[in-house]
């Protein structure tokens, strides 16, 4: 089994995507990884993240190894990513790896931007998670609150609100629900009740 589960930052598709790797004992891709990976290396390295084709060289060079950067859980490893995901050459180097990740036994979940649309056309599950802007910055600042770091609301609304315009503004696989996706909105739902919603939608499939 495929599970293709997209949306926009901070929806919560990440925790739900893991948590249903474990329920149905599948591997789990966290594609934006890749994204972050490629932004990173490509910043500290000084390279230019405006430039597609160095962007796709990068993508192309990719190593394993990259994936355990220290830093690549934060907002700024996130915006670095939506900056060179909007090149095709990245987009084109980094489908082979997914595609033959999900088709690895016993199946996947990935999440992503573009894994139902994309990368899984095919998916026998498809969950397009989202929420709404404030209840996503809302999350993000109390995740940052709850480590004992600052966290400015409204910089931080903003900064979604700018990434999500990126994501779904970009030609290349944008950031969209796919047609046979069921939705899931977590605005007004804790984790839990998120990923009985999940669980719910891939049973009825299953059906
Ligand atoms: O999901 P995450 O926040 O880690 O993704 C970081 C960025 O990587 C996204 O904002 C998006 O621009 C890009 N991305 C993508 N396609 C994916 C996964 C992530 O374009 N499948």
């Amino acid at each position: 089994m495929i599970i293709a589960i997209d949306g926009p930052a901070a929806a919560g598709k990440g925790t739900i995507a893991l948590r249903l790797a474990e329920h149905y004992r599948l591997n789990h891709l966290d594609t934006g990884l890749l994204y972050r990976a490629i932004g990173r290396k490509m910043a500290d390295a000084g390279l230019d993240l405006d430039d597609a084709d160095l962007a796709g060289t990068v993508a192309r060079a990719l190593d394993p190894a990259d994936l355990g950067h220290a830093d690549l859980r934060g907002r700024e490893a996130g915006e670095l990513a939506s900056r060179v995901a909007i090149h095709p050459p990245v987009r084109a180097a980094l489908i082979d790896f997914q595609r033959d990740f999900a088709a690895r036994p016993p199946g996947a979940v990935l999440d992503g931007r573009d894994i139902g649309t994309a990368i899984c056309p095919g998916a026998e599950v498809k969950i397009f998670v989202t929420a709404s802007p404030e209840v996503r910055a809302r999350r993000r600042s109390d995740e940052l609150i709850a480590k004992g770091r600052e966290a400015a609301y409204e910089r931080i609304l903003a900064e979604i609100r700018e990434r999500d315009a990126r994501d779904s503004g970009r030609a290349a696989a944008p950031l969209q629900m796919a047609p046979d996706a069921a939705l899931l909105d977590t605005s007004d739902l804790g984790i839990d009740e998120a990923f009985r919603a999940a669980m719910a939608i891939v049973e009825a499939k299953r059906r």
